[in-house]
């Protein structure tokens, strides 16, 4: 977040420390009346200087006062009478708890105080004060950083793509499929223990599961034809290598569920269920959920795509193949919810080709 930002946030919270600091003698203070108000500069010293808007009630909530600021906000205000009753939008606003509203387009932070006297509650005092360009300027920040860190993930993607001239596509093609099962599992949140953010951020994840793909060298990313076992050995350290990547790259990023979630993803998404996989040849629900979700789509493409190995394989013989990896390779419980996208996934590499 930039400087300026910060110290307008901080200037921000200064106001509030200060209005917290006005709120508190006002509760201190003897609850005032009317005809004890126009003695008691207290009040009216604090009523003036507030720039949010402010609405007073008595304890049953009926009108006492308000000022400008308030009456802008609600018309009404201005032909309110003392001892009305408030309406139901201004009384939703006093007794909903919540420290923050929307009014139209107006982001407010608000604060509801009880004034007492002799420890009984005389009335309620409303503040709303207009924080919307804050707001604004912060979700437009946080917009920004997001799109930053998008562009910097499709990125580093496709560096690993473009060295890696066996999987041309693959990278964007598995985030495609992972999108696809992703919205198939929002319907077994609860069955999985799982929420949306989770499915968005594994979904988000995926174009860097290969990242540490940047590690391996050249001559073994781009031989063409099969491995020798040294060589596949320096290939498969590309799992671990990207997980510490990734560690590093996103060390800074706020959203740390999603920093795990990445982490693993690009760290055990070659794991297998039975425990044969690596680089730790954990098993079952040892490797993260989001790992076992990558395998799934990661294997998929890899079958249904041209490698310079292998021909690309038919739906039948790739979904036959996942389906015979169930409770080996891949996790029993995800096999027949993913065998499950086969139409949406046979679609998107139809429009692919
Ligand atoms: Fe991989």
């Amino acid at each position: 977040m930039n400087t300026a930002l910060l110290s307008e946030i901080q200037a921000k919270k200064d106001q509030i420390r200060k209005l917290e600091r006005e709120i508190s003698r006002l509760e201190n203070a003897e609850f005032i009346s009317d005809s004890e108000k126009n003695e008691d500069n207290l009040y009216e010293l604090i009523f003036r200087q507030m720039q949010d808007a402010y609405i007073l009630v008595d304890s049953d909530y009926l009108y006492i006062d308000s000022n400008i600021n308030a009456k802008k906000l609600f018309r009404e205000l201005y032909d309110f009478e003392k001892g009305q009753r408030i309406t139901e939008n201004m009384y939703s606003l006093f007794s909903d708890g919540a420290d923050d509203c929307w009014l139209g387009n107006s982001y407010y932070e608000k604060k509801v105080v009880k004034i007492k006297k002799d420890n009984r509650v005389m009335g309620y005092a409303m503040l709303l004060d207009d924080d919307t360009d804050l707001q604004t300027k912060v979700l437009e920040k946080t917009l920004h950083i997001q799109l930053v860190q998008d562009s910097i993930i499709t990125g580093m993607a496709s560096v690993v793509e473009s060295r890696d001239n066996s999987t041309g596509g693959h990278i964007m093609r598995t985030k495609k499929v992972v999108q696809i099962f992703a919205e198939k599992l929002l319907d077994y949140t609860e069955e999985f223990g799982i929420s949306i953010e989770f499915l968005r951020n594994v979904v988000k994840s995926a174009p860097m599961h290969d990242i540490g793909k940047i590690a391996v060298d050249d001559v073994v990313l781009r031989k063409p034809g099969r491995f020798t076992d040294e060589e596949y050995q320096k290939m498969k350290a590309h799992s671990g290598a990207g997980a510490e990547m990734l560690k590093k790259i996103l060390s800074e990023v706020d959203n740390r569920e999603f920093v795990t979630i990445a982490v693993n993803v690009a760290g055990s998404h070659h794991e297998r269920w039975d425990g044969k996989g690596y680089p730790k040849g954990i098993k079952g629900e040892e490797i993260p959920l989001e790992a076992r979700i990558m395998a799934l789509a990661d294997v998929f493409d890899a079958l249904v795509s041209k490698r310079c190995y292998k021909e690309a394989y038919g739906y039948d013989r790739a979904f036959r193949i996942i389906e015979e990896g169930t409770g080996t390779q891949f996790d029993p419980s995800l096999v027949p919810l993913f065998i499950e996208c086969r139409k949406k996934l046979e679609k998107l590499y139809d429009e692919m080709d």
